[in-house]
């Protein structure tokens, strides 16, 4: 098993589904984990089962407290991962979710990793969640939800080449559909086969800390699909 008792890990937009799996995983381990999103009775579940600390706030208003709050609480911060999501279905003849997917996933994750990045020292890490539905060229995808999430796979690449300079790697897994929340302790392998449509949590959980260890420290700007070769299909 990886073993990341050294790092120190905060993690932005936290939901049942690849948020706790990640928060149970990274906890794990070894590393000493902050939660944060808006619901804080969500938070205090999650935390309550993995025994990681959690901070519930609104990142579009208050990510320097957050930041604030993470120093005090946990010290440097050198891993981050950024999961802030939402998902609606839209296309160029309604195109209705355009401003609150560029809001969510482009805008909100950006703001927070200026700020963040600030703080962060050299050997940090950055892992941000992007969708094999940027790898797709079928007409299913949604239109607002693909091209933020297109727009963040180039911001990794951007972001990774700036950060250069600071030693921090900023990387990014892209998840095909996951498969709802996140269940400790379940045997998630037997729940799917190379080319399923579903993914686990747990499997990104997976490539997401190894992302985070010293085992991946010379891949840097990439966007990792998982999905179990779905896209293949
Ligand atoms: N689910 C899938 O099938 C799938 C597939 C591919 C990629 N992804 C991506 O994987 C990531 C996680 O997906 P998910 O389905 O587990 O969760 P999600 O519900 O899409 O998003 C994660 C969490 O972000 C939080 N959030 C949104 N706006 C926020 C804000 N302003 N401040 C703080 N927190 C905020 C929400 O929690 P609160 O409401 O508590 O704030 C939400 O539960 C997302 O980036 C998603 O786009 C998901």
């Amino acid at each position: 098993m990886l073993d990341l008792s050294d790092s120190n890990t905060l993690l932005a937009g936290v939901s049942m589904g690849l948020g706790y799996a990640v928060a149970s995983d990274l906890s794990r381990k070894g590393s000493k984990v902050m939660i944060t999103a808006r619901n804080s009775e969500k938070l205090q579940r999650i935390a309550s089962a993995t025994g990681v600390k959690y901070y519930a706030c609104d990142l579009t208003r208050e990510s320097e407290l957050l930041l604030d709050h993470f120093q005090r609480e946990a010290g440097d911060l050198n891993n981050l991962v950024i999961m802030i999501g939402g998902f609606f279905h839209d296309s160029i003849q309604d195109l209705t979710a355009l401003d609150i997917m560029v809001d969510s996933h482009v805008k909100t994750t950006l703001r927070f990793l200026e700020k963040a990045v600030k703080r962060m020292k050299d050997g940090s890490n950055v892992v941000l969640v992007s969708s094999t539905q940027t790898l797709s060229t079928t007409g299913k995808a949604s239109l607002s939800y693909s091209i933020s999430k297109y727009a963040l796979n180039k911001a990794v690449e951007v972001t990774a080449s700036h950060l250069l300079s600071q030693q921090i790697r900023v990387n990014a897994v892209a998840p095909s559909v996951m498969m709802g929340d996140f269940e400790s302790g379940r045997d998630y392998r037997k729940l799917r086969k190379l080319g399923s449509l579903e993914t686990p949590p747990e499997d990104v959980a997976n490539v997401i800390a190894w992302l985070l260890s010293p085992d991946s420290e010379w891949v840097n700007g990439v966007v990792i699909p998982v999905d179990g070769g779905h896209r293949l299909k």
